[in-house]
């Protein structure tokens, strides 16, 4: 199994659903999203032109979130493009919460 770190993001209060956060680790940054109670973390990076995800529209009923350079949508579940002009997914990452806090777990570099 290859290494992994555990990243901090906040507070699990300091993520309500609908909220998005973005944490920063070395040249990965990361949006970690709520979509109704259950928490998912995508590279904040799209795989078109790298636009910041964590600031297109967030729709938390159908975990998907729209790029806001081009609109590429993605579903935050699984990292899929789910319309153009993406086409290749965004990595996803394992998030937890841990005594209150919200981790997201990345490969070590
Ligand atoms: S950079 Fe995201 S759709 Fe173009």
């Amino acid at each position: 199994m290859s290494a992994t770190v555990q990243i901090d993001v906040c507070s699990s209060e300091d993520l309500p659903s609908g909220a998005v956060k973005v944490v920063v680790h070395g040249e990965l940054t990361i949006a970690v999203f709520n979509a109704e109670g259950a928490l998912y973390a995508i590279e904040d990076r799209c795989t078109h032109d790298d636009g910041p995800l964590a600031e297109g529209e967030f729709d938390p009923e159908e975990c998907v979130v729209a790029c806001p350079r081009h609109g590429a949508e993605f579903d935050i579940r699984s990292g899929s493009a789910l319309t153009l002009p993406a086409y290749r997914p965004v990595e996803t990452f394992p998030v937890d919460v841990e005594d209150g806090r919200i981790v997201v777990t990345v490969p070590a570099t």
